[in-house]
């Protein structure tokens, strides 16, 4: 049987969560533009969304573009920019024929008034498709996420519709972006860096992570089987011990 076949055949995970990095390097590698990088960063997705879907993930969220990635210089910000509005025009294809939801994460009311209008475009084409979720973390940043959920409740608080023993971590999790999705069960991350960079920290709270030294572009199908794979070789025990979950 192929790993493709394999991984399919028990506990899949529900939700992976990519950082997508190492697109820069890529180029550079080959005496490219960076540019080229993050476009070439595109196709993987596709590639890497298309198999997901076709394995029977349920959520696939992407971090595309951090809030630091703001202080980029103003060259590649713009690159990344126009790359996002080309590729959502391009993609809704992909993501209709997948039958993939698309949704956003982070303070999107930043991105350029073009991006913007494009992603509410594309989030409302494929409203209705059910297959697999795939999310776009776009200027999205983990602390900043925490603080925003943090002031909306001390808000409520102040307005009297929330008493303080009605927040606990259900109450919170509400409050985040996420609040419609399961948690991250698998956060892989590419490029041959071990750091989370601000990504979900909440939300990976009990995820596996997995970590690969191959570039974004390069990342393809193969690879997100063997991630799947190491995956299901592993034990969860959210603070228990191996004999009461296999009792
Ligand atoms: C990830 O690739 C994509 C974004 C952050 C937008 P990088 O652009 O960070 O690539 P490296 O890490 O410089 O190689
Ligand atoms: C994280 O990658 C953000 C994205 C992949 C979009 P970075 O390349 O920005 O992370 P650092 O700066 O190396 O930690
Ligand atoms: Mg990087």
């Amino acid at each position: 049987m192929s790993i493709k076949e394999e991984i399919k055949n028990y506990n899949v995970p529900q939700h992976i969560a990519i950082i997508m990095d190492g697109n820069g390097r890529w180029a550079k590698d080959k005496g490219l533009l960076r540019a080229l990088g993050h476009e070439n960063g595109v196709d993987a997705l596709r590639k890497i969304a298309t198999a997901s879907a076709e394995a029977g993930i349920k959520f696939l969220t992407v971090y595309a573009f951090s809030s630091e990635n703001w202080k980029r210089p103003r060259t590649e910000v713009n690159a990344l920019m126009s790359l996002l509005v080309s590729s959502l025009k391009k993609e809704l294809k992909t993501l209709m024929d997948n039958d993939i939801r698309l949704n956003a994460i982070g303070n999107t009311s930043n991105l350029p008034a073009r991006c913007f209008r494009e992603l509410k475009e594309v989030m409302r084409k494929t409203a209705a498709n059910k297959h697999m979720v795939l999310t776009l973390a776009l200027s999205y940043g983990s602390k900043e996420e925490i603080v925003k959920a943090t002031t909306e409740i001390a808000q409520k608080v102040k307005e009297g519709t929330v008493d303080l023993e009605d927040i606990n971590e259900e109450f919170f999790e509400k409050h985040l972006y996420t609040s419609d999705m399961p948690h991250p069960d698998l956060l892989i991350r590419t490029s041959g860096e071990y750091r989370i960079s601000n990504y979900l920290l909440w939300q990976i709270a009990y995820s596996e992570l997995y970590f690969v030294d191959k570039l974004w572009p390069d990342f393809n199908e193969e690879d997100l089987y063997e991630a799947i794979s190491d995956y299901q070789k592993r034990e969860r025990r959210f603070g228990k011990i191996s004999e009461q979950l296999n009792p």
